[in-house]
Formats: C-alpha cells, structure tokens, sequence
C-alpha cells in the first residue's frame, strides 16, 4: 500500500540574476563604441510581440513574484530586454521566452502566446496555470520551437498531441510533472508531486511523437499514457530514434519492453520507473552512452546480464522492486563509474563480492534481496561516500560490522532479515558508539531480525523513519519515549501485548508521527481518549485484540485502518476528523447499532468496509445513495435489514458495493 504523505517540497529559490539594461529604443548611437564603429542593425522589438508579451502578462494573477518578474515589462520599452526574453535574430522578434520557475499564478494559459511565431525556446515550467487545460490548437504556429518546457505548471486534461506533434523541429519536450520519491522497505514508496496532487494530463503518444526525428530529450513523468496500451515502445523506436533523454516515470506504461527498443543506442538516460511494465529486459549493455537506467518499480521478469554493472560508463542502475527480476553481481572493477546500485526487493541472488569496495564513487547500495547469501564482505567498509546502505538476506549474526564506523555519511540504513540478535535499544546505541559522528542518520529498518527489547539507557540517535516490524518484540520499546523527531514508526508483526503507553501518545503528539503501524500484535488497549492529539497520516491498528472505542487522530488522517480487532464502537461525534479520510477499513470488529450517518460527511472517502460486525437497523439512506462519492462500500455479514431501491442499484456511481449476508431486500 502507498503512504501518502503530506506535500513537503523544498521551496525553489529563485534568484533573479539577469541584469537588466533598457536602452533607449530610438538612440542607435549608444551602441557605439570607442573605436567610432556601429554594430550591425539591431532592430527593437515590434509592436505586435510587444503587445502579444504584455497581453500574456496580464493573464497572470498580481502577486509579489509576478509583480518583480514582470518589473521591466513595461509599455514603450523594448521588449527584446524585458526580463525572460531574447530577440536572437535582430529583427525585433521574440526568439526566447523563458518564465520557468517564477511561480507565477494564471487561470490559464493566454493565446497571445501563439503571436510569438519566432520563438524557439519556450520555458513555462514551474508556474500554476491552476489545473486549466492547455489551449488544443495554436502551438502549430510556433514552427520554430527547439524547446519547449511545460513542466509541473498544474495543467491537467489533454495535451494537445495534434498541435505539439506539427512541431518538427523539436529537440527537447518537457509535460512531465516532477516528483520527489521517498522509498521505504518492502517496495513501498511516496511520491510527492510538484503541483496539485489532482493535476493529471493524458496524451495519445504515438501522435504526440509522431513527428519529432530531431528530438533529442523526452520528459513526460506522470503524463497519463495508459490509454496507448503496449504501442508506446515501437511508437519511440521508428518516431525518435535519436533520442538521449527519455523520462517517462509513474506514465501508466504496459506491456513489455519491445526488441524494436535496442536500436535506441542513442540513449544515455532511461527512466521508466513506477509503471506496469512486465517480461524481460534488453540487454543495455550494449548501450554505449549510457550513464543513468532507472526501471525501478515495474513488473519485470527474467535475468538481467552482469554485464550492465561493468559497463563503463554508467552512474546509476535502479531495478528496485521487481520482484521477479533476478541476477547476480559481478566483479566489480576499480574504473567503474557507479554511484547508485538498487537491486532491494528483486530476486537477486549469490554472493555480494568483495570486489565492491572498489565502487569508490559509491552513494547509495540497495542490497536488499532475500536471496543474497554468504556473510557480508568489510569491504563496504572502503566506501566512505556512502549516504544509504540496504541489505538483506546476507548473514551478519549477531554483532554490528565494525566497517560501520568508517561510514560516516550514512542517513539510512537497513539490515533486514540478516539474522541481527542482541537487544534494542543497546543495539542502536552501538551504532552511535561505534560512529560517533553518525550523527546525520535518520532512517533504520532493522525488519524481521531477532532482537529482544530491555531498557538499558544508551544514548540513540533521533530519527525519522523507525521500522522494527517481525523482529520477535514481546514490549512496547521503552527507548521510544525519547524519539521526539519520529515521521514513521513501523513495530508490525511482532508480540507487543498489553496497552499502548500513555506516553507514546505525549511524546509524539508534537512531533507530527505521521504514520504508526500497530499491526499484527497483540495490543489490547488503545491508551488513549478515542480522540488521539496527533496529525497521523496513516493509523494501522489491524490484526490485534484492540477493544473498546476506536481512536480517530485529530489531525487529518488519511487512512486508518482498524480491521480485524475487538473494537466495539465508534466515537458518537467523529464528523470533524474525517474530512480528509480516504480509506476507512474496520471489517471483523464488535461494532453494533446503527451505521453513524456521519460517514457521509466524508468527503474523500473513498473506501469503506464495515463487513463482518454486528451493525443493524438500515443502511443510512445517504451511504447508498453515495452523497459523497465512495468507490468501494463493504457491507458484508451484519445484521442490517430494508431494503435498498432499485434505482439506487442501477443508477449507481459505486465502484463494488457489497451487502451480501445481511437481511437486506432487493
Ligand atoms: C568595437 O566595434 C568593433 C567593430 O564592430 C569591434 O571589432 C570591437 O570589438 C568593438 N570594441 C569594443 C570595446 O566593444
Ligand atoms: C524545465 O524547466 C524547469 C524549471 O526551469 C527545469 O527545472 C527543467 O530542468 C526544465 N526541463 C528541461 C528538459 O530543460
Ligand atoms: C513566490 O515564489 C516562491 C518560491 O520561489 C513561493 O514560495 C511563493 O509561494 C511565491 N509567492 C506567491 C505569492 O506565489
Ligand atoms: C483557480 O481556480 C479556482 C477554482 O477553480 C478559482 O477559484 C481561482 O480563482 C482560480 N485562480 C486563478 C488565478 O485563476
Ligand atoms: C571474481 O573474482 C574472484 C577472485 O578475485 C574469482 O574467484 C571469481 O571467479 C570472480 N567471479 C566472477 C563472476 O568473475
Ligand atoms: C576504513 O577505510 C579504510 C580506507 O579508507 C580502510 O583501510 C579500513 O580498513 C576501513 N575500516 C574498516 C573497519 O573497514
Ligand atoms: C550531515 O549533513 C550535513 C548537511 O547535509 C553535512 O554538511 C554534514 O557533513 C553531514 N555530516 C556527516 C557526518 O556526514
Ligand atoms: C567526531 O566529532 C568529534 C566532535 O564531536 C571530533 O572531536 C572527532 O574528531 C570526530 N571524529 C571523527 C572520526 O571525525
Ligand atoms: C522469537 O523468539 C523466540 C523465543 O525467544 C524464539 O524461540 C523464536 O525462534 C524467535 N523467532 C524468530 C523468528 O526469530
Ligand atoms: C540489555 O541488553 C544488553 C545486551 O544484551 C545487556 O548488556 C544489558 O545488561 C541489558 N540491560 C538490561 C537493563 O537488562
Ligand atoms: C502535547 O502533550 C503535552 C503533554 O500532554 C501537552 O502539554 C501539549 O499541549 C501537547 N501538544 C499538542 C500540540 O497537542
Ligand atoms: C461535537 O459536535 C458538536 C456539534 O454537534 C461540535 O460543536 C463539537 O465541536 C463536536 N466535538 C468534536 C470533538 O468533534
């Protein structure tokens, strides 16, 4: 399942560097120079580019970026050196247009624009056009564009395939929203996106390239191609078979990589990450430039040849989670040019070899495959740059390596299912111990070791991300009372019993735990007033013996999920705290009495199963009439009787909806 974690994006900075100098449009003879001589004609901008940009300027919304981006726009003055723009030629025409990352704020994007027929470099990127659509006809006219950037700038609904695909002379072509990726164990991952979350286009991309041979760098992440099922690939093979640079993540991409694929030798950056796609890959060996492959989160099969990790030039290879997607790691040699190996959560097998000590460019290892074997070498221990570490399956038993303390850099790390004993928190105060300057770590997964939790007092680092899930945990750890800074703690399956600490609750509530999975344990007790004070994302209490009222955080908890438990009911007055819930998840519980009407109020919600309880009475008639928009509704084995209307069934907007073993009629 996906965390969806609050937007957090660093804020761009933009410096405003270009100086700007306003010549007097009539006085030619300032140009002069001190050995008497004129530089050719410049001819000042024209009146209709002038009154073309001024009209684009007014679609923008006054803010105080708008107002010192546009400072020198100004009516009378020659365009040619208002802020963003070049007139390259001499004729008093616009040839660059470039507003990237102003954060400027339009309802939408104007049709002046298309006035500029000069233009060969466009840059929009980075500005909100407010979820509009982008205008379906006019970029024909810019017959001239090199470059155009429309990148993460909010616009949703189709792209213009037609219109983009009339512009032959394209060498660059960026609709990608942007995203940061933040990667937890077991394949899960967020992404976070540069703009409204809701911002999605979609584009027929056979047209969209179909008549760009020049194009050299291709950006389209999270442009929604879905609907072009597997033809994507032979599409990119005949239409761009010059390209460099192609970039289509989380683009909904099908099928298998086609053989047509390999004549790409061009490339030197792939992405294709988070997409569907399935079957064996080429062998990018052969793909002499190639410096960065990313297919990380995708369904791919088959072996992949060693040789990818000798090839000369390459910086980053990333096959993360594919999970039947195996091989093993050569020798490495002290020429390669790697910084970035993830092989986490693929079927890789075999020995890690000492050899990769030799990776001296070496920043992030993800070795977390449960079929590596043999013991660890100490040679990671050489790779001083590392900033991640992930292993699993490989044996470390027992102890901390003592390499560890050569790498000071690192601000994740990962043993899982290394066959770690000891105890926590002694365990993690080694780690400080050991690396006393470790002090940017912030990320531990220690999942499915063997590790028994006593309350000696060792200093530990503060982090963030937290996961001690399957490590045979008997007591709610006593050191979490000092983890004031945590986003994400994760004590699944394990055998916690008993009452969650009252003060877990305090310690946390200001330090914004945005996710706790509780699951599989055998908590009995929530320690809590149902109203818990914290901002949770995610509340995973599956899976125990929790009974009594379920909690509901304060905060503006997207997915909770109480499924499986002894909860018995639901708070009377929990309206205010369900604004943003997508998925509501309590089947298997002692919930009795009626449905509280109050589900209805929640607007985001999506999913909600209520199967398996004692519920009675009637389903409240606003539930089955879907005021609010839930997709899949889970009834199932109550005790609720009427009926529901016909009209509600055949007209209905639900995506299943299930009220089965119930004495409901209809
Ligand atoms: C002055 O103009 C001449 C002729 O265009 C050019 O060669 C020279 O480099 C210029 N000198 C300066 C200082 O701009
Ligand atoms: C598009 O513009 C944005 C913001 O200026 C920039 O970050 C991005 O690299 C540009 N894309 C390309 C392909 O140049
Ligand atoms: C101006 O731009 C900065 C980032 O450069 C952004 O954080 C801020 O929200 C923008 N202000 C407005 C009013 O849009
Ligand atoms: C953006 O869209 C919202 C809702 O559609 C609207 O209320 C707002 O005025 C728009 N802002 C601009 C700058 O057009
Ligand atoms: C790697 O090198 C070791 C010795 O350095 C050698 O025994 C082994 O066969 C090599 N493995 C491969 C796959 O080349
Ligand atoms: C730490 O790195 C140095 C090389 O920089 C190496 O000689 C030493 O063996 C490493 N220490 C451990 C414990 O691996
Ligand atoms: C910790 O991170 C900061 C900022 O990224 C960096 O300047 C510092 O060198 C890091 N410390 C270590 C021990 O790597
Ligand atoms: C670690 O930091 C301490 C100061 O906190 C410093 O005295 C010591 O030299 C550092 N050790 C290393 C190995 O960098
Ligand atoms: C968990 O601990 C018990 C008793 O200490 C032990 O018998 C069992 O093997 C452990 N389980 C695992 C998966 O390590
Ligand atoms: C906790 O465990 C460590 C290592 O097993 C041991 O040295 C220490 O005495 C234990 N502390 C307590 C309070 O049991
Ligand atoms: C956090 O808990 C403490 C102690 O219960 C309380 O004093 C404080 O007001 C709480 N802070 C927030 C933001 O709820
Ligand atoms: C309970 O509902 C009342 C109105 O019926 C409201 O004023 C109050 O804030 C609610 N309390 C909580 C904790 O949501």
């Amino acid at each position: 399942m996906t965390r969806y974690k609050p937007l957090v994006l660093p804020l761009m900075l933009i410096l405003l560097h270009t100086q700007l100098i306003i010549v007097p449009s009539s006085s030619a003879a300032t140009y002069a120079n001190h050995t008497g001589a004129l530089p050719p004609a410049v001819v000042p901008c024209l009146p209709d580019q002038a009154s073309a940009l001024l009209r684009l300027k007014r679609s923008f919304s006054i803010t105080k970026n708008s107002s010192s981006t546009f400072r020198s726009w100004k009516a009378g003055t020659d365009c040619c050196h208002w802020e963003g723009i070049h007139c390259r030629n001499g004729d008093g025409r616009v040839t660059s247009l470039d507003l990237g990352g102003r954060r400027l704020e339009s309802g939408g994007l104007d049709p002046a624009i298309f006035h500029l027929t000069s233009l060969n470099h466009l840059n929009l990127a980075c500005n909100s056009f407010n979820g509009s659509q982008l205008p379906q006809t006019g970029f024909e006219r810019l017959t001239m564009l090199t470059y155009l950037n429309l990148s993460s700038s909010d616009f949703v609904g189709q792209v213009p395939t037609a219109s983009i695909s009339r512009l032959t002379n394209l060498v660059s072509l960026d609709l990608s929203t942007r995203f940061e990726v933040e990667e937890f164990t077991q394949g899960h991952a967020v992404l976070s996106f540069d703009s409204v979350e809701s911002s999605v286009q979609r584009a027929n991309f056979e047209t969209l390239i179909a008549n760009h041979k020049k194009l050299r760098e291709l950006y389209l992440g999270a442009v929604d191609l879905s609907d072009n099922g597997m033809t994507w690939c032979d599409a990119l093979s005949s239409s761009t078979p010059n390209l460099r640079v192609l970039s289509l993540p989380n683009c909904g991409l099908s099928g298998p990589i086609c053989g047509s694929f390999s004549a790409m030798h061009s490339l030197a950056v792939i992405d294709l990450r988070f997409n569907d796609l399935s079957g064996p890959i080429p062998n990018f060996a052969t793909f002499s430039s190639l410096r960065v492959l990313q297919l990380g989160h995708n369904f791919l099969q088959g072996q992949v040849s060693p040789l990818i990790f000798q090839h000369k030039k390459l910086v980053t290879v990333d096959l993360y989670n594919n999970l039947e997607l195996s091989g093993s790691l050569p020798n490495f040699s002290v020429a390669s040019n790697l910084e970035n190996i993830f092989v986490s959560e693929t079927s890789f097998y075999g020995e890690i070899p000492s050899s990769i000590g030799n990776l001296k460019y070496l920043k992030n290892l993800g070795v977390g495959a449960s079929q590596f074997s043999g013991e660890l070498p100490s040679s990671i221990g050489w790779l001083k740059s590392l900033n991640s570490l992930e292993i699993s399956g490989t044996t470390i038993v027992g102890t901390i390596p003592s390499w560890i303390t050569n790498l000071t850099s690192l601000t994740i790390l990962q043993f899982s299912r290394c066959g770690l004993t000891g105890s926590i928190p002694s365990f993690l105060g080694k780690l400080p111990q050991h690396i006393s300057n470790f002090t940017n770590l912030s990320t531990l997964f220690l999942n499915s070791n063997n590790l028994v939790v006593n309350s000696s007092s060792t200093h530990i680092p503060k982090l963030q991300i937290l996961a001690l899930s399957g490590c045979n945990i008997t007591k709610f750890p006593d050191f979490l009372r000092s983890q004031d800074e945590l986003l994400w703690l994760d004590l699944s399956k394990n055998q916690i019993h008993g009452a969650i600490p009252s003060w877990a609750w305090e310690s946390w509530n200001d330090s914004g735990v945005a996710s706790l999975i509780l699951a599989h344990n055998k908590f009995t007790s929530v320690g809590s007033n149902p109203f818990i004070p914290l901002q949770i994302d995610w509340l995973d209490l599956s899976n125990n013996m929790f009974e009594g009222t379920i909690p509901i955080p304060q905060g503006s908890a997207r997915l909770l999920d109480y499924s499986n438990n002894m909860f018995s009911s639901i708070p009377f007055n929990f309206t205010a705290h369900l604004s943003h819930v997508t998925l509501f998840n309590a089947p298997g519980n002692n919930f009795s009495g009626e449905i509280p009407p109050s589900f209805c109020t929640a607007t985001e919600l999506q999913y909600l199963d209520l199967s398996n309880n004692n519920f009675s009475g009637s389903i409240p008639s606003c539930l089955i009439e879907n005021v609010n928009g839930i997709q899949i509704l889970n009834l199932n084995a109550n005790q609720l009787d009427g009926e529901i209307p016909d009209t509600i069934k055949e007209g209905c907007s639900f995506h299943a909806l299930y009220f089965s073993g119930n004495r409901i009629e209809g």
